[in-house]
């Protein structure tokens, strides 16, 4: 029986929150891989709205086991409170089911800082991060300065590692014109913290290497999409993590033969949150009736999300960079009603016509869509539990995807509740 990984076919908020939620019902396991509170999953469980951002998304399923990976980077202040605000929505949270590796890097207040002040210095061309301090966090893990949770248990190394952060961070500081920091304004907080988030810690590659051994289902947890990838998306308006399977295996200690089938979520049509390019973006009534009908606002930070047709070219190259197997199609029920679709099959750029999103931030920018016109339905796919339910033109519009993106649809959602589900070819059965 496969493991399943789960990751975003293009920017980021591709429904993968249900999907994978609808996906833990059949694993013991879930583990977060990649990325931080940038993330935000929406789950509706029995009319119940569950808003996540760092824990993975099993955590609201009793008897699961969540596991928050290596590569994460975990802040450990939205840590504990996400845990204190489900709690209160009466999901049961305990260190028995929520392990977070030991060696994971953590963000401080003053990745957030640093992440808010380079956004406001560079004005227009702001990446539109969510002001998470996550791209400051992930540059000190690679430049081998970040403080780790396992050194809350160790206050001597603790207190090195601190004094070694400020020399970098209080140039930067001084630089930016934000106050110094003492190294006791870093260290103090995160002892007070130590006592609730140390009992969480563990080395979790060893975990999931016995949970493999007993032939347990883990179930990969993808955050952000392909397109906000730091080598494969839309440089430099990415995020600071790869988002791609192979990061599964990376971020979690464990082999990449263990992920087996590689899930990819894409929408029925094309959303992105913050700058950069985004070439079947639609500035009209058609693009503002996709954000209204599909309440594109971000779970994070409430933003409006940019909307557009689907973009089979990014997708197909998401599926190849990703390894995707098969894709989870959602919000087909946002396109309901409308009289034509639009597809974008290729992109113009200098009288060229290109199947793929060239590397160059000017090129990305410049490229013009080639769409492909479909007809629309006017009958509603809400709510729809069987392929034999959706009317014909729905059933020819998915079946065009498939062709272009070169993958298979495994499931269809076709509302937010997670029964609102087609299922099309099991992914654990691989
Ligand atoms: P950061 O991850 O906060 O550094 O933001 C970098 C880029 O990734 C920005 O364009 C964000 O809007 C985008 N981003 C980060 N997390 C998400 C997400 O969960 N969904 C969609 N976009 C995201």
């Amino acid at each position: 029986m496969a493991n399943v990984a789960v990751i975003g076919a293009q920017w980021g908020d591709e429904g993968k929150g249900k999907i994978v939620d609808w996906l833990s019902e059949r694993a013991d396991v879930v583990v977060r891989f990649q990325g931080g509170h940038n993330a935000g999953h929406t789950l509706v469980v029995d009319n119940t709205t569950y808003k996540l951002s760092l824990l993975p998304s099993g955590i609201v399923r009793q008897g699961k086991l969540s596991i928050i990976g290596n590569g994460v980077v975990v802040d450990p202040v939205a840590f504990l409170s996400e845990i204190d605000r489900l709690r209160a929505q009466g999901v049961a949270i305990a260190p028995d089911t929520l392990r977070v590796a030991e060696n994971c890097c953590l963000i401080l207040p003053l990745h957030a800082e640093l992440d808010q002040a380079r956004e406001r210095a560079r004005g227009d061309a702001k990446i539109g991060t969510t002001g998470r301090g996550i791209g400051p966090a992930y540059e000190d893990k690679t430049a081998r300065r970040a403080i780790r949770l396992c050194d809350l248990a160790d206050p001597d190394a603790l207190a090195r590692k601190v004094d070694e952060l400020l020399l970098h961070h209080n140039a930067l500081r001084r630089g930016y014109g934000e106050p110094e920091l003492a190294a006791d304004q870093v260290v103090a907080p995160l002892m007070e913290l130590a006592p609730r988030l140390l009992p969480y810690a563990e080395a979790v590659w060893q975990r999931l290497s016995e949970l493999r051994r007993q032939g347990r289902r883990i179930l990969f947890e993808g955050a952000q999409g392909a397109m906000l990838d730091i080598d494969h998306g839309t440089y430099p308006y990415v995020t600071s993590s790869n988002t791609v399977a192979g990061q599964a295996a990376a971020g979690a200690g464990i082999g990449p033969s263990s992920v087996g089938f590689v899930l990819g979520i894409t929408k029925a049509y094309t959303t992105r949150v913050g700058s950069g390019p985004f070439p079947t973006e639609l500035h009209d009534e058609i693009g503002r009736g996709l954000g209204e009908r599909g309440h594109e606002f971000g779970t994070v930070t409430g933003r409006a999300r940019r909307c557009g047709w689907f973009d089979a070219v990014l997708v197909r190259q998401a599926i190849k960079v990703g390894g995707i197997d098969g894709l989870a199609l959602t919000k087909l029920d946002v396109l309901d009603g409308m009289e034509r679709l639009k597809v974008c099959t290729a992109y113009r750029h200098h009288g060229h016509t290109l199947h793929h999103l060239p590397a160059g931030v000017t090129a990305q920018a410049g490229v013009t869509p080639v769409y492909e016109e479909m007809e629309g339905w006017s009958e509603s796919t809400r709510g729809a539990r069987s392929f034999a339910d959706l009317p014909a033109a729905a059933v020819k519009y998915v079946k065009r995807l498939e062709e272009l993106v070169e993958a298979p649809a495994a499931l269809l959602s076709t509302s937010p509740d997670r029964q609102d589900t087609i299922l099309m070819r099991d992914p654990f059965a691989d």
